[in-house]
């Protein structure tokens, strides 16, 4: 099971202690999505030499988690699974049935990950955690939380609309030595390479994973993600409102924009109102997802969809963003010396 060395390898010697720990060679992660990182997807980004994680949602039941990890583990690389912790707080099955699959890494977010974290480590994994700002930051930094991954708010999917990545980044790097990974709006070798160069153990990446041939997105998802521009998208909380989810409401989710979007997201008030009264919002939503209507239905994905296309394999995604050592090279020669 991984441990960190003691010291900061990171920022003073050639190896980074999280890959040092985690055993990947390209310092990649496909974020932790429910819906999309199934087994399939995991398994490839590992295989291909990056961190595959296998996304856990709110109603993952046991049948799912037993095949889907089993799948995730079948690359023999290792591996590792994300959680909410609002979902832990009421019941922390999902947690120990994905531990006993013996993922290397566990990342908890959305809430406190207190008793989650202490369930992870006991197995052996490492614990991370998502944050959004600064008090967030400064949660993560406290002892039981191993791998911090600023998640700024051009990110695709839940989490917080405060603070963009590399404002958080740079905050988190000047304060503290464990690893950091950046998250949110990366989806080219340009884009890791700057995550990468400010000083990032790896980089985590929703949106362009979601359009890979092994993501579990609908077709349509993944075509919708391909052809959408970087300003397409929203932070909302009304696909939530709508179908009567119990996201905290601090975490709404950026999507892409839709009709349902246009006509609610600057109307929360009244779409809580309308939502009470019957259930005639809800049965629509619910129904344009089961026919991936995507005018009704969420697109989660972030301001990077506009970087992103889809038909390409997880790993054809990590070998193009290896190409981040190219642009460091490249920035090395033009400006490594005065
Ligand atoms: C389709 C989708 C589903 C997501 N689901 C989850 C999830 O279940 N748990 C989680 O911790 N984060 C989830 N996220 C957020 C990601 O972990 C990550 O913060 C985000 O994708 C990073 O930004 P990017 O999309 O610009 O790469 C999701 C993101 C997307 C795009």
């Amino acid at each position: 099971m991984p441990e960190l060395p003691e010291s900061n390898s990171a920022k003073t010697k050639s190896v980074d202690k999280l890959q040092q720990a985690l055993g990947y060679t390209e310092p990649i992660f496909n974020a932790s999505m429910a819906g999309a990182a199934g087994g399939a997807l995991t398994a490839a980004v590992s295989a291909a030499g990056g961190f595959g994680m296998l996304g856990i949602g709110g109603g993952t039941t046991k049948d799912w988690i037993d095949t889907e990890a089993g799948i995730a583990a079948s690359s023999g690389r290792p591996w590792g699974a994300g959680l909410m912790a609002w979902v832990l707080d009421k019941n922390l099955k999902p947690l120990e049935q994905v531990l006993a699959h013996g993922p290397s890494f566990v990342c908890i977010s959305f809430g406190e990950p207190g008793p989650a974290a202490a369930l992870v480590h006991e197995s052996g994994a490492l614990v991370g955690m998502q944050v959004g700002n600064a008090a967030e930051l400064s949660r993560a930094l406290e002892d039981d939380i191993d791998v911090v991954i600023c998640r700024g708010n051009e990110g695709g999917g839940h989490g917080r609309n405060e603070v963009s990545t590399l404002p958080l980044l740079q905050l988190a790097l000047s304060k503290t030595e464990k690893p950091v990974v950046a998250a949110g709006g990366l989806a080219t070798a340009a884009g890791v390479a700057a995550v990468m160069g400010a000083g990032a153990s790896a980089a985590w990446i929703g949106t362009r994973f979601a359009a890979t041939t092994e993501s579990l997105s609908h077709p349509g998802i993944k075509e919708a993600i391909g052809g959408a521009g970087i300003d397409d998208t929203v932070y909302t909380r009304a696909f939530d409102i709508a179908q009567r989810i119990d996201w905290p409401v601090e975490f709404g989710g950026r999507a892409l924009r839709n009709d349902f979007s246009d006509s609610w997201a600057q109307d929360l008030e009244a779409l809580g109102d309308a939502v009470r009264s019957d259930d005639v919002l809800t049965n629509s939503i619910n129904q344009a997802r089961a026919r991936a209507d995507l005018s009704v239905a969420p697109v989660y994905a972030g301001q990077s969809a506009g970087l992103s296309s889809a038909g390409l394999s997880a790993a054809e995604v990590i070998a193009d963003l290896a190409g981040f050592r190219a642009v460091l090279q490249q920035a090395a020669r033009r400006w490594g010396s005065a």
